[in-house]
């Protein structure tokens, strides 16, 4: 098991283990005495854990689920639900998905269960856990959490974040703000989804040694900076910890950099977006599983990133 990752195995999780002692007080995750969990739904496992928001740091080991198979929204809900009670049930959630999601209805699931398409996430997420919950696309959060605390800090202009997983995702920010839901990981390449030729799976299922994935990777990031022109890509995803290997081959016109959170970018983007909705909405705006209208609703509008 890799170190941080908690629990792989479906079942009831060990409590968590606090990364620091309790002094008493508010925890440095909190605002107002308010607790924050992220958590991520991937196509593969679902993860999650309290987040420090004013830092950008898990205040516990995460929790590792494998997603069910098949990917259901109630069995999805479940696993989230039992992330939620083994971290005490307190806290404010957000949780990212990997796909579109406009005020909280999915509208897209490339790596999940296409029961999902047109569901609720927000209501759905509420009812199982009884609490406030967000759902934003995972590269959304990933990119909400870089550009606060790793690569993307204190970046203005146009940055594009790219994740590399399962899938392709991508999250754009201009001068901080991020503009959501954008799905450049389906740029046709080739005749193929960009995705399934240079996305860390596309690497691994046709075992494509780094030189000729890195050519893929190069001809992607090429279209996707013809059509937006970045002052800055962020290249995310757990293959980011093996930049050393693909980076050097890119012949990008703009600045390419690793990002920095690795593997926990989802689960803090996450949370970061439940507190930035809470502080759009107040405090009774985001109640468990109420009925919502309109663009606040679901902090779909412009997320500014938090200012660490
Ligand atoms: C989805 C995106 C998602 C990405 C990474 C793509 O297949 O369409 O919404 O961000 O995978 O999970």
């Amino acid at each position: 098991m890799a170190r941080g990752d908690g629990v792989r195995a479906s079942g009831v999780p060990p409590a968590p283990a606090p990364r620091r002692p309790a002094t008493g007080g508010p925890s440095p995750g909190s605002a107002r005495g308010e607790s924050y969990l992220g958590i991520d739904i991937g196509g593969t496992g679902i993860k999650g854990a309290p987040v420090d928001i004013a830092h950008g740091r898990l205040l516990a080991d995460r929790v590792h689920i494998p997603t069910p198979v098949p990917s259901r929204p109630e069995a999805v809900a479940e696993v989230v639900a039992t992330i939620s009670h083994h971290f005490g049930g307190g806290h404010h959630i957000g949780c990212t998905f990997p796909g579109v999601v406009m005020r909280g209805v999915v509208r897209t699931a490339a790596n999940l269960d296409h029961g999902w398409i047109g569901v609720d996430a927000h209501a759905l997420l509420g009812r199982a856990t009884h609490r406030a919950v967000t759902v934003l696309n995972d590269a959304d959060a990933a990119g909400l959490a870089e550009m606060a605390f790793g690569a993307g800090r204190q970046r203005a202009g146009v940055v594009l974040m790219v994740t590399l997983g399962t899938g392709i995702g991508s999250a754009l920010f201009v001068d901080g703000v991020l503009v959501p839901n954008t799905e450049f990981g389906h740029l046709e390449i080739r005749g193929k989804d960009a995705e399934r030729r240079a996305s860390a799976r596309a690497r691994e299922v046709r075992r494509l040694s780094w030189r000729r994935w890195a050519t893929y990777l190069d001809e992607y990031l090429g279209r996707v900076e013809a059509l937006v022109n970045p002052d800055l890509v962020i290249v995310g995803g757990g293959i980011s910890a093996r930049a050393d290997r693909f980076l050097p081959r890119l012949r990008t016109q703009g600045a390419v950099m690793p990002a920095q959170l690795q593997n926990e970018a989802g689960i803090v983007g996450a949370a970061l977006h439940v507190r930035a909705t809470m502080a759009q909405l107040g405090a009774g705006g985001l109640a468990p599983a109420r009925r919502r209208t309109g663009a606040a609703a679901a902090g779909t509008g412009a997320t500014r990133v938090p200012r660490a």
